[in-house]
């Protein structure tokens, strides 16, 4: 596992599009195709945006390459405020030379969210190789919460006990909604997973999900132990309870 502290919140963006371009490029190099998910919430728009930006970054990714998926969703219209696919879609597919064919999201607009995450589980297993026993993805973008969730898997929901379906619906009692979300079979069979954390807010949990080992009480985000590379990608602030031995 790697940890990188970038010293503000906009180095971590641009060393995180720097990631996700290195990362990107080595997919399409071994095998032609690349395939991401990307995470929800509102620190991904900081790496959209740097992707955008940086003429040089932009150049190096192989955009037509690379299929986009989604680790999770809000089960809201895809043009929702608190659509993760929106977000997005405006900040970073609005930018760059992606087909529609390549961008694969979460189909919210059915009312049913058990139909929502089979067809998704349908469409990942449709898209990705198959030489794998579970789909590899090349790079899983990952938000940590302040609870120690990452993409919908929320402490003490059910999903987290999901051992063999790669994507499920999930009620949140804390939300009092439900979530779309990857489990972590699909989570931890992927070639990348990179963390990105931002904001002094998440330093207490930063800690306890990189530090703590009660076997007990593990958080989510600590189940995420892929078979390929584990990064985690913050800034100072979410760092600032790790001490010097980050
Ligand atoms: C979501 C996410 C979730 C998110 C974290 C961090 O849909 O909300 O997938 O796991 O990544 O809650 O969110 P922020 O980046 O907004 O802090």
């Amino acid at each position: 596992m790697g940890t990188h502290v970038a010293a503000t919140a906009e180095d971590l963006s641009l060393d995180a599009a720097r990631a996700f371009a290195r990362v990107t490029s080595e997919a399409v190099r071994a095998r032609d195709l690349c395939f991401v998910a990307l995470s929800g919430g509102s620190t991904p728009r900081g790496l959209y945006r740097a992707l955008v930006e940086s003429e040089s970054l932009r150049s190096q990714v192989a955009w037509d390459r690379i299929h986009f998926f989604w680790g999770d969703e809000r089960h809201v219209p895809p043009d929702h405020a608190d659509s993760n696919y929106r977000m997005a879609r405006e900040t970073l597919f609005a930018s760059v030379p992606v087909a529609a064919e390549q961008v694969h999201r979460i189909r919210t607009e059915e009312s049913d969210a058990a139909v929502v995450a089979r067809r998704y589980e349908e469409e990942i297993v449709a898209t990705l190789p198959h030489d794998e026993a579970v789909p590899r993805f090349d790079l899983i973008l990952l938000g940590l919460g302040t609870d120690g969730h990452t993409a919908s898997l929320f402490p003490d929901t059910p999903a987290l006990a999901e051992q063999r379906r790669l994507c499920v619906d999930n009620w949140v009692e804390r939300l009092h909604t439900h979530r779309i979300t990857m489990t972590f079979p699909l989570l931890n069979a992927a070639r990348t997973v990179l963390f990105m954390v931002s904001g002094q807010d998440k330093a207490a949990i930063v800690r306890a999900v990189l530090r703590s080992t009660h076997p007990d009480r593990e958080f989510p985000a600590q189940r995420v132990r892929p078979d390929g590379d584990l990064l985690w990608m913050l800034d100072r602030g979410a760092a600032s309870a790790l001490g010097d031995a980050t």
